[in-house]
């Protein structure tokens, strides 16, 4: 809902002719409508940030399915609720995993959210990084990308997880590691990148430190618990644009950025071109495969095939200009062959 540039929608339908629906700010029952909107169109393919749009067309929208051959999945979360669904075998046409790419998680996921979240709460707040204690939930690439760009901002970070490798991976990058109840107290600024539900909540709110930030990264506005935010704030205030404080009753304010929803999205302007660059040749050359191999796959999620996932690391660094070495024959018969020994 907060994620639409309004330009960019108005440029699709009048300089392309491109049926678009999506407004900045729409509420719950207008962001629904348009997914409805873009149903009714019956599309052959669908291409799915989050799988909102597959799941209303696997539920309320059964009749169009027999017209769609095949799909992508932009994010981790939306694959994460296709592979429950195949589990289930609810899933009724093939889904091409774009951000199982490694061109795509590697380096939209870590260095665009890195950036992009930052940006989001820098602008929304203009707060300063240096000095103040980050504490980002979760260490994914997501994770690990908010993490290192708030590092290198001078903020002292703080990690929390659920997983004990990416738990041991974030403390040998150099960060502290504990639980959310220890970190709620210590906290200037919370981001939430878990793809997971009510990651903060109201044992949390009640420990922060008065005028802490909080805001998400991760997954849709679930991953904050604003329900209870609100339920225990005697008084709100928009302060900023983006920027929402919760009185509590004890005097706190705790300030909630984007209404929870994907700060880098709605107070910034999401990921740079040099980034998504990558993520949208995985999306294209996804759906020419799917086209090319109609009728022949499952009703299964796939990842994208090797040789896509190369080749735009391939055209990437051609685009940068960059050439990386090549194997001599000797090289390569000496990596082919095990006989020779050291
Ligand atoms: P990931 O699966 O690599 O990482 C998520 C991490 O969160 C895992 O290490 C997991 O163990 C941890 N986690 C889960 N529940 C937790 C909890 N209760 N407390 C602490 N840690 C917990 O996923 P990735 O790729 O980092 O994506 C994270 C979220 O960000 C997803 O919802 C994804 O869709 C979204 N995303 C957002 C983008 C944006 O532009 N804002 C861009 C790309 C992804």
């Amino acid at each position: 809902p907060l994620s639409t540039q309004d330009d960019v929608a108005a440029t699709l339908v009048q300089d392309h002719n491109l049926p678009t629906y999506a407004i900045k700010g729409e509420d719950q029952a207008t962001y629904y409508s348009h997914l409805q909107a873009v149903l009714n169109t019956r599309p052959q393919f669908t291409m799915d940030d989050g799988c909102d749009l597959v799941h209303m067309l696997h539920t309320e929208k059964q009749g169009l399915l027999k017209g769609v051959f095949g799909g992508t999945e932009e994010t981790t979360t939306g694959v994460v609720r296709l592979r429950a669904m195949v589990k289930k075998n609810a899933l009724k046409y093939p889904v091409i995993a774009v951000n199982e790419a490694m061109t795509k998680h590697f380096f939209d996921n870590r260095y665009g959210t890195g950036q992009s979240t930052l940006d989001g709460i820098m602008r929304a707040t203009n707060l300063l990084f240096a000095g103040s204690t980050v504490v980002v939930a979760g260490y994914g690439w997501c994770g690990k990308g908010v993490s290192m760009r708030a590092k290198g901002m001078g903020a002292q970070v703080v990690v929390t997880e659920i997983d004990h490798i990416r738990a041991l991976e974030a403390i040998m990058d150099g960060f502290r590691v504990m639980t959310m109840e220890e970190a709620a107290k210590i906290g200037d600024i919370f981001i939430t990148v878990t793809g997971n539900k009510h990651v903060l909540r109201r044992e949390h709110f009640a420990v922060m430190k008065d005028g802490a930030v909080i805001a998400n990264a991760g997954h849709f506005n679930v991953e904050i618990d604003i329900p209870a935010l609100a339920k225990n704030a005697v008084a709100r205030q928009i302060v900023r644009e983006f920027v929402e404080g919760f009185r509590l009753k004890d005097g706190r304010t705790l300030f909630l950025i984007a209404d929870g929803r994907l700060v880098n999205l709605s107070a910034a302007e999401g990921h740079s071109a040099s980034v998504m660059d990558m993520s949208f040749a995985n999306q294209a050359l996804a759906a020419e495969y799917l086209v090319k191999n109609r009728g022949k796959m499952k009703k299964e999620v796939y990842n994208v095939p090797e040789n896509i996932d190369r080749e735009i690391a391939r055209l990437k660094l051609a685009a940068l200009g960059i050439s990386v070495d090549h194997l001599t024959d000797e090289q390569k018969s000496y990596m082919d062959t095990w006989e020779e020994g050291t």
